[in-house]
């Protein structure tokens, strides 16, 4: 065959609107557009009735049309976690982000500087010398930016973790141009995947009582602090009711994952799975073992492997890059060669990561393929 012949050949997407689900070549991320949207639904009808705001994380999913899915629904804005993340956003359009991170070193600060002059942006701090900095590149930028102080509730990441540094930090902010102090960011990631709801409820009380006391010590020192932000999936019902957090900064709650699938969800708020790899079976070599073409590059696996979706006797056992092994409980229907399964991933986040588009279908039909703009944006 020429060369002429090869340079011809382009990668066709995975799919048209209009096909069918089992006819999306794979492996494919694929979101359930009935299940996202009343996910979407029940947690925007949650802030409302505690009178939160959300600001979703857009670092769950990296696609531009799903931030604007939620906004049209209520949202406040977004968050990004990176500076870089953002870009795309504001590309799009979006104009309300907070970067819900320390941003430091002089390329992102410049970015930073840049996207505030396009955006309302915000960002964290919780070091007095990165506060000087930012306050610099809004200069340099002819840019402003509100901050939040980080506050340290709890989990042992960022943030600070005494009332003198949280005051100084404030006062600070208010000091220097270009920089607007607002409130306050006390988010805890660990208690997201506590198991039970006991714990995650009394692990949360604990975040908003810390937050609610830098709130009061900046008060009693007359400094406004009216924004206390934070909350993932697996808090946002406490967060939302504790009468502290005054917005919601959770991502995953409208895709779920098997790491929040294993969580006790007993409470008032039910997510259901939306995302899914599409994946084909790609060998039959054994009565009790089939082999699947989504491995590590389309799902990751720090949180275990996948979940087969909606099939019984059937367990992801292995996970290599291309590859994946199921085993076939005796007795259990096996799958043929050429058949389509739905995988649940363990973990949203980095799988949205490692996908160029996402293919969203509603009752079984293709309607679109949304691209996955700030996937690898990690700068
Ligand atoms: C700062 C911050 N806020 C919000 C979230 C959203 O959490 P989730 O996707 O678990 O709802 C995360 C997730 O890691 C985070 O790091």
């Amino acid at each position: 065959m020429s060369q002429e012949v090869i340079r011809g050949i382009a990668l066709p997407p995975p799919a048209q609107a209009g096909d069918p689900l089992a006819s999306v070549d794979t492996p494919s991320l694929v979101l359930d557009l009935a299940a996202f949207e009343a996910n979407l639904r029940t947690m925007q009808a949650w802030a409302d009735r505690h009178e939160v705001a959300l600001r979703p994380h857009a670092k769950a999913h990296k696609c531009p049309e799903i931030a604007r899915r939620q906004l049209a629904l209520g949202a406040r804005g977004i968050c990004c976690q990176k500076v870089s993340e953002a870009v795309p956003f504001v590309a799009a359009g979006i104009t309300d982000i907070h970067i819900s991170n320390e941003v430091v070193g002089p390329a992102k600060l410049r970015l930073l500087g840049q996207l505030a002059r396009a955006a309302k942006l915000s960002v964290c701090v919780d070091n007095a010398a990165n506060l000087v900095q930012i306050s610099q590149a809004m200069a340099a930028a002819g840019a402003e930016i509100d901050v939040l102080v980080e506050v340290d509730v709890g989990q042992g990441r960022c943030g600070v973790s005494d009332d003198a540094t949280v005051l100084a930090l404030a006062q600070q902010a208010r000091a220097l141009p270009g920089v607007n102090f607002v409130g306050l960011q006390a988010y805890h990631g660990s208690v997201q995947h506590f198991r039970t709801r006991e714990e995650r409820a009394a692990v949360c009380r604990q975040a908003a009582r810390i937050a609610a006391s830098y709130q009061l010590l900046l008060r009693e020192s007359g400094i406004a602090c009216d924004i206390i932000t934070g909350g993932g999936t697996g808090s946002v019902e406490f967060d939302a009711a504790s009468g502290v957090y005054t917005e919601l900064q959770a991502g995953s709650y409208a895709f779920m994952d098997g790491d929040y699938g294993a969580n006790e969800w007993d409470g008032p708020l039910a997510f259901q799975n939306s995302l899914f790899v599409l994946s084909t079976v790609m060998s039959t070599p054994a009565p009790d073992r089939v082999i699947l073409d989504a491995g590590l590059k389309s799902t990751t696996a720090e949180c275990g492997p996948p979940a087969i979706h909606g099939a019984q006797g059937l367990q992801y056992a292995a996970i290599n890059d291309e590859h994946g092994v199921v085993r076939v409980a005796a007795g259990a229907p096996v799958p043929a060669l050429g058949d389509t399964l739905l995988l649940v991933p363990s973990h949203v986040d980095p799988t949205f990561n490692l996908h160029d588009g996402l293919v969203v279908y509603r009752d079984g039909i293709v309607r679109d393929i949304w691209e996955i703009s700030a996937r690898g944006f990690s700068r």
